[in-house]
């Protein structure tokens, strides 16, 4: 279970200090899907990093498993079991996609093999991609379903966590993405996605509605869904799904 308890983030910008996220309370039960979403600028991905160890809070508290992981770095939360994909993913001058996925995978002997079988879930043409350099000749939307991939092969993974996995990918391969995390829901993973895609709302067991950096709503699909429309008519909150 990861909970967040009154967890603040501000940044010091020209104009002083400004903050981004204010005193958030979240609570994901293990096993559950939830998908984050609204406006742009909201503080989404600034909370998915917060997660992920990447930055840390102003104030408030981060546990995990009932241990209080705030100060803990990416290393060590990685370790206790939380996997993060970028919005947008880095890239790696000099390792191929073998290499990675055997980084991700914990297994230096992975076959070439067992990398294409990672690969085609997230409908890559393996052969094609093990060898590549994960550089800039990837486009956006193969380096981002490769790092997905490396989700799916990170055993360790408890918690999965999403940022805008849609973004760059096209709309076939985003039909077989969809599968990707229903599987590994399924596996007994928390999914934790960051999306305005109506597709990926409709597979949640929860939602969370955030904006202007606070928590404005949040709780089962059902509960959030019908007026989340509404919401969303109000302030364009799938414009940028619709690009
Ligand atoms: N390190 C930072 N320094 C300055 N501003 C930041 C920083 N991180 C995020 N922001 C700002 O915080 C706001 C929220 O950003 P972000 O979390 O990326 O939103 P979202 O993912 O919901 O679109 C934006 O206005 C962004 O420019
Ligand atoms: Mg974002």
């Amino acid at each position: 279970m990861l909970e967040l308890k009154h967890v603040s983030f501000s940044v010091e910008d020209d104009q002083g200090p400004r903050e981004i996220l204010t005193d958030m309370n979240l609570r994901i039960d293990d096993k559950k899907f939830v998908v984050i979403t609204g406006p742009n600028g909201g503080g989404k991905s600034t909370l998915a990093k917060l997660i992920a160890g990447i930055e840390k809070p102003t104030s408030g508290n981060i546990f995990f498993d009932g241990k209080d992981i705030t100060d803990w770095s990416i290393t060590e939360r990685a370790r206790a079991g939380i996997s993060y994909a970028f919005q947008q993913p880095v890239r790696f001058k000099g390792i191929t996609v073998n290499d990675l996925m055997r980084i991700a995978a914990g297994n230096e002997a992975l076959s070439t093999n067992g990398v294409c079988q990672y690969l085609s879930e997230v409908g890559l043409c393996a052969a094609d991609y093990v060898q590549r350099e994960v550089d800039a000749s990837l486009s956006g939307g193969e380096l981002k379903r490769i790092e997905i991939a490396t989700l799916i092969a990170r055993k360790a993974t408890k918690m999965a966590l999403f940022d805008e996995p849609e973004a760059g990918i096209d709309l076939w391969s985003f039909h077989k993405l969809i599968h990707v995390f229903e599987k590994m829901h399924k596996q007994q993973r928390s999914i934790l996605i960051i999306s305005h895609q109506e597709r990926i709302l409709n597979i949640a067991d929860e939602i969370i509605l955030i904006a202007d950096g606070r928590l404005r709503q949040t709780g089962t699909k059902e509960s959030i869904l019908p007026g989340l429309m509404e919401v969303a008519g109000k302030c364009d909150l799938f414009k940028e799904a619709e690009k």
